[in-house]
């Protein structure tokens, strides 16, 4: 349901303006309380009469109201919404809200939002297609918007093809699962260790691996997606956060992830140590760059790093989740299974450098999670987004259960 959530539907000049009648209905059929927002264009499309019927709302297109001066505020909109929704989106307004072009009162609307937003594309397959179009709707994801694909099929210029916009129904739905999603994890704080750490040499060299921290910051848009407030202490990684409820920890070395995990941790509920973190720095830090030397061969004296999994699992209290996560060459669950009883993991994700797909730097994986009981689920190949939302829901289940 959408019980009392506040919506602005924002509806833009694409032929299937004639859906959001019934889009409308379906808001506020499911509780919600719908304010329309219309470009000139969507208005060739559907007339304002029905739409405030429907919403038992004026419905808002210009700046100011023509007979009396009335000045629509878009940014109390953006205040007042618990979501924005944008359906149908026309590739005209995708490319204005993905590039600041303020010029009706939807974009503006949308510049001021301060809740979360959703488009829903609807277009014919070409436009779809283009380079431009795809360039801003990527540009829209990167600020954090949702973006509802549309669907292949028959469109308005009879081509075939991707382009539809998604059915009123499934859209409701999915707006329905974000607000349920949020509510899995509030309340909960959840630590991440995500990327390499680089363990200095001398000022110009490190030791790392290629970790790319795909998959911890995966991990960390989903728990925030379900509500949790995320620190997420990355090494170093060429990666950008989009959840407002993701707070990142940027670090260096094994020492400096330890320091941040362990200070974080005591607030925590769960944690997902998700980080390649270096076993092993060099003894000696070099203030001077290393000289290439006459002899042979030049050896590096290496110290052990702290085991941040093992010191968070020593230090768990009861409430507490702990996952870690293992990559294995050989004997691999039987390793990873050692290592969640050596380090006091609740779960252990395991990934095998032997499966195409799995692992380093890729956008997808493929991993089988062992929990504390023995139990071991093999997951199928997945994009990394997709692995995450499966060990989120793990973790939700078994917080259900123990609690
Ligand atoms: O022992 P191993 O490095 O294979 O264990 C992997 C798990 O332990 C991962 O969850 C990793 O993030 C964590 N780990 C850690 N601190 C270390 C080494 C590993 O937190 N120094």
């Amino acid at each position: 349901m959408l019980t009392g959530k506040k919506i602005v539907l924002g509806i833009t000049g694409s032929i299937a303006a004639y859906k959001a009648a019934v889009l409308c209905r379906a808001l506020i059929k499911r509780g919600a309380e719908v304010q329309v927002v219309i470009t000139p264009a969507g208005k060739e499309f559907i007339t304002p009469v029905t739409l405030s019927a429907l919403t038992q709302k004026p419905v808002v297109s210009a700046f100011f109201t023509a007979n009396d001066g009335t000045w629509n505020s878009h940014v109390d909109l953006g205040l007042w919404a618990d979501l924005m929704l944008i359906a149908p989106a026309t590739a005209a307004t995708i490319g204005k809200i993905a590039n600041g072009v303020a010029d009706n009162m939807l974009v503006t609307t949308y510049l001021s939002m301060k809740a979360p937003v959703f488009v829903a594309p609807a277009m014919d397959l070409d436009m779809y297609a283009h380079p431009a179009t795809q360039r801003n709707l990527e540009r829209l994801k990167s600020y954090g918007n949702h973006i509802i694909e549309p669907g292949t099929g028959l469109l308005a210029s009879n081509l075939d093809g991707k382009g539809r916009m998604e059915e009123p129904d499934r859209i409701v739905n999915r707006i329905e699962r974000f607000f349920e999603k949020e509510k899995e994890l509030a309340g909960n704080k959840v630590l991440i260790t995500a990327g390499p750490t680089q363990e200095k040499i001398d000022p110009v060299r490190y030791i790392s691996n290629y970790s790319s921290g795909k998959m911890g910051f995966a991990l960390a848009e989903e728990c925030a997606g379900r509500g949790a407030e995320v620190f997420l202490v990355s090494g170093p990684v060429e990666r950008t956060t989009v959840h407002p409820r993701i707070k990142r920890i940027d670090v260096e070395t094994a020492e400096e992830m330890y320091q941040a995990a362990a200070s974080h941790f005591p607030e925590a509920t769960i944690a997902i140590l998700c980080a390649a973190v270096a076993d092993y720095r060099p003894a000696q830090y070099s203030k001077n760059k290393l000289k290439r030397q006459a002899a042979p061969a030049l050896s590096l004296e290496l110290t052990p790093n702290p085991d941040i999994a093992a010191a968070l699992g020593e230090a768990k209290k009861n409430g507490q989740l702990l996952m870690g996560f293992a990559l294995e060459t050989e004997n691999e669950l039987s390793n990873a299974q050692a290592k969640l009883r050596k380090k006091n993991l609740d779960f252990i994700v395991l990934n095998s450098l032997q499966d195409r797909g799995a692992g380093f730097r890729g956008d997808t994986n493929k991993v089988t999670v062992m929990d504390a009981e023995g139990n071991a689920s093999p997951f199928p190949l997945k994009s990394k987004s997709e692995v995450a939302a499966d060990l989120v829901d793990l973790l939700v289940n078994k917080k259900r259960t123990t609690e």
